[in-house]
């Protein structure tokens, strides 16, 4: 099994160096957009980058809010860029986040959003700068049997 766009058949742990160099880009480009997090609340940072089908990445950061619910995950952030700029076919999505002990995968509302524009073997690569480990994941691992259509 290898890490690479739209080939991945299993989750997989794999270190950053191995990885192909445009998901190393994406996830580069994660890792940046996390740099403009505003996240007084949680102090979690999020980065997040979306690759559309012409090749271009859009970024995102957890953007928060007073009123919580407001607040708004670095993947929607970059998904909604990418969207509201005519790109809506996506190819390879990467998140990352700091957490010692596990990794920063997608919380449930921002699957379900993802997975309105994506195929079931859409790749996720779920990074931790430190140490550098990246999981490989696809949003139909992350949500099985995901809710796409209430026609038929
Ligand atoms: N958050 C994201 O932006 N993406 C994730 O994948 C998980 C959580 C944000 C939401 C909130 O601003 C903060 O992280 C703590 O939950």
């Amino acid at each position: 099994m290898d890490c690479v766009n739209g080939s991945l058949n299993q989750d997989d742990i794999k270190e950053f160096k191995s990885l192909d160099s445009e998901v190393q880009e994406l996830i580069n480009a994660a890792i940046k957009a996390r740099t403009f997090s505003y996240s007084p609340y949680s102090n979690f940072a999020v980065g997040a980058a979306i690759r559309t089908e012409n090749g271009q990445i859009y970024t995102g950061c957890n953007v928060e809010n007073a009123a919580f619910s407001s607040s708004i995950c670095a993947e929607r952030t970059a998904a909604c860029k990418a969207i509201s700029e005519g790109h809506k076919v996506f190819t390879a999505l990467a998140v990352v986040g700091q957490q010692e002990k596990s990794f920063t995968t997608p919380c449930g509302v921002c699957r379900q959003f993802l997975f309105e524009f994506v195929d079931n073997d859409f790749p996720v690569y779920v990074a931790k700068p430190s140490p550098y480990r990246v999981l490989c994941t696809t949003i139909s691992s992350l949500l099985p049997r995901g809710f796409k259509t209430y026609i038929n």
